[in-house]
């Protein structure tokens, strides 16, 4: 009788075990190494959503980076901004079975199902820059920016810079991503309202695609009598548009624009005279994701939500800065 109970209380607290545990069946018993793994034995999946801006381009490097400096595999793919890439990708890795899942998922919603097969799978995900819509119960964690609250630093900025009221424009990010959906909720937010918002397109978050995005716009609106602002959701945009204002013979400090990221590209801008401030968001995730992703190997708690603490840049000390970016 008496070893009956004690059976029942090791196979209950075996039961209870596993489901405190963040990281699935595989971290908590699966993965021989744990709970002493080290980086060495770790294969981090990173199935990156495109290449489309030069804040991209430094997230990739910094997950190549982080992976040479600490010596784990890093599993990587680029989606070309297609979910269906990024899902597929996810797939392979899940075939492959490896330790951790970072995605920085290119739209909000459609993750659920290949999220469940993660979690079927004992492979703990760990959502990165972007959101998704998904239940919180089908993923680790999200490590990222605030992407309201970069909306709303940009409304600030509006409403310092035209105290007096007018019409903005709005450059929107990839239609449905966490990214543009935040800091557009974020700018409606606090934007005063003596400012009106014109209109809305998205340019992808690329220049490419910006650029004639706000070709149209100046042809249906004049700059600085219909409106006297764009607001704008990343700097590679904000490049894009700047060589349509150009070719239109708007000046530098003709509109108030604020855009989004701190590149290089954005500094430049701010030193040229067309962005009058530009909102971090910060891309060198690498290290803060391959740290938690060994803590899940191990079998550790992690925090369900890690924001990025960031600022506002000015023109007043951007030249000074620019030579100190890192991308
Ligand atoms: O999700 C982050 C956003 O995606 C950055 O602002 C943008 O540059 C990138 O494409």
């Amino acid at each position: 009788m008496k070893s009956r109970v004690l059976y029942a209380v090791v196979i209950i607290g075996l039961v209870l075990g596993l489901a405190a545990c963040q990281c699935g069946g595989k971290s908590a018993g699966g993965k021989a190494c744990a709970p002493n793994c080290t980086y060495a034995d770790m294969t981090l999946c990173y199935p990156q959503l495109g290449a489309e801006s030069d804040w991209r381009t430094a997230n990739t490097a910094s997950f190549k980076e982080t992976a040479e400096e600490l010596g784990f595999n890093l599993v990587f793919s680029d989606a070309q901004q297609k979910q269906e890439n990024q899902i597929s990708a996810m797939r392979a890795c899940i075939q492959q079975k490896v330790d951790v899942i970072a995605l920085p998922p290119v739209v909000e919603d459609g993750f659920e199902q290949v999220l469940t097969e993660a979690k079927n799978a004992g492979i703990p995900v760990i959502i990165v820059d972007r959101s998704v819509s998904a239940d919180p119960s089908l993923y680790a964690s999200h490590i990222g920016s605030d992407m309201v609250l970069e909306g709303e630093r940009a409304a600030e900025e509006f409403n310092k810079l035209m105290p007096d009221g007018g019409a903005v424009l709005e450059l929107s990010g990839t239609t449905g991503s966490g990214a543009a959906v935040g800091r557009a909720k974020g700018f409606r937010n606090k934007l005063n309202s003596n400012i009106t918002i014109l209109d809305s397109q998205t340019g992808n978050f690329t220049r490419a695609e910006a650029k004639p995005v706000m070709e149209a716009f100046l042809k249906k609106y004049e700059a600085g009598v219909d409106f006297q602002g764009i607001f704008i959701h990343n700097d590679d945009m904000g490049i894009g548009a700047i060589e349509s204002l150009k070719a239109a013979g708007v000046q530098p400090g003709d509109l108030v624009i604020v855009s989004v990221d701190g590149t290089r590209g954005g500094f430049q801008a701010m030193v040229d005279g067309w962005f009058q401030a530009d909102v971090e968001c910060n891309p060198l995730l690498g290290p803060q994701v391959a740290e938690m992703a060994l803590k899940l190997m191990n079998g550790q708690s992690v925090d369900r939500e890690v924001l990025t603490n960031e600022t506002v840049y000015y023109p007043d000390n951007a030249a000074e800065l620019l030579p100190t970016r890192k991308y």
